[in-house]
């Protein structure tokens, strides 16, 4: 009978000596919490595929941050359900609209609270593309102009800076965006406002419950021309490579789960912060399990969390941040 002289199980014997030899952890700091505004007053309406996420108008934001401050969360991703839609996307860089009046109230409510803006015209335009749509004469075919769309992309930044944003963060995957972002804010006198680039975002099944919540689904075609084909990584380094030769501050992998391959390929190829995005069907699969009573959802959401650090992740854009914060409190 021989015996093993490699015993890992001697590390595991008590708790005391599992957290000495605990390789990551997970802290409030890594958390970036979403939030959806909109006009009215008094709103606080529950999105239906993802309990406990809802639209918020300014006078229930401010109950919101509050919340959210005193969690100790440090950062907050806004996004709108503007007033009126066209096929230019205005309201995204009207300074009077409500993602712009919420970035100002919450600087005004929490000078602290890092403030972040998703920067895309999806949620502004009537047909819900992420730039200017152009029916190709001879063909028909709708195509996104992605040089058009980044002057709206520009204008909508920098309106973002101008009420207060502290990082604006380009999810809308034209060709160039942070470049022309980063000139555009720098031209306007935003040149210390960084930038969170959605570097490498798929086109995706997993943003379904989102496009409910931002009202933001095509009205026609996907996605596919100008996000990612889920099929390939190597692209996910190109884009990632573009980005930062552009002077993105942040990198972003989205969504995350399906893609900490990618997570951990660009934390090894790359030396930027590394932001996952844990989106809003990952949140949506975890919550309806968890009210069928199928899993446990507060070890599931800490475990999940954990992989996207364990992958690379520096930062988790997630929608369970608030539970997740009070989870890690009550365990200290
Ligand atoms: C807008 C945007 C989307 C998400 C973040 N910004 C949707 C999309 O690209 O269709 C998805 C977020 C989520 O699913 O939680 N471009
Ligand atoms: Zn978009």
């Amino acid at each position: 009978m021989t015996f093993p002289i490699t015993r890992n199980r001697r590390l595991r014997r008590s708790a005391a000596l599992r957290s000495m030899v605990r390789e990551h952890t997970l802290q409030v700091e890594d958390f970036i919490y979403p939030i959806f505004v909109t006009h009215g007053e008094g709103v606080r309406e529950e999105i239906p595929s993802m309990p406990g996420v809802y639209h918020l108008s300014l006078d229930q934001l401010k109950l919101e941050i509050q919340e959210v401050v005193e969690l100790g969360i440090k950062s907050v991703l806004i996004f709108g359900v503007p007033a009126y839609k066209d096929a230019q996307g205005s309201s995204a860089y009207d300074d009077e609209e409500i993602v712009q009046q919420a970035i100002a109230a919450i600087k005004q409510w929490a000078p602290e609270l890092v403030v972040i803006a998703d920067t895309c015209l999806c949620q502004f335009t009537d047909h819900g593309h992420c730039g200017v749509v152009h029916v190709e004469e001879a063909t028909g075919i709708a195509q996104i102009d992605n040089d058009q769309s980044l002057q709206l992309l520009v204008k909508t930044a920098v309106s973002q800076a101008r009420a207060g944003a502290d990082i604006i963060a380009p999810s809308n995957m034209m060709d160039g965006f942070v470049a022309a972002i980063r000139q555009g804010l720098d031209e306007a006198g935003f040149a210390d406002i960084a930038i969170m680039s959605y570097s490498v975002k798929y086109a995706s099944a997993f943003y379904g419950p989102f496009r409910d919540a931002a009202h933001s689904t095509p009205q026609f075609g996907d996605r596919k021309t100008y996000q990612m084909d889920p099929a390939n990584s190597l692209e996910a380094l190109r884009e990632a490579d573009s980005d930062v030769a552009e002077g993105a501050d942040f990198l972003m992998v989205k969504p995350a789960l399906a893609y900490l391959d990618i997570v951990r390929t660009l934390k090894e190829q790359f030396d930027l912060p590394l932001v996952a995005y844990n989106v809003s069907a990952e949140y949506s699969m975890v919550k309806a399990a968890a009210a069928n009573g199928w899993i446990n959802e507060q070890a599931v959401v800490l475990e999940t969390l954990l992989g996207m650090k364990r992958a690379g992740a520096s930062l988790i854009i997630t929608y369970h941040a608030k539970d997740a914060a009070k989870w890690l409190k009550d365990s200290e």
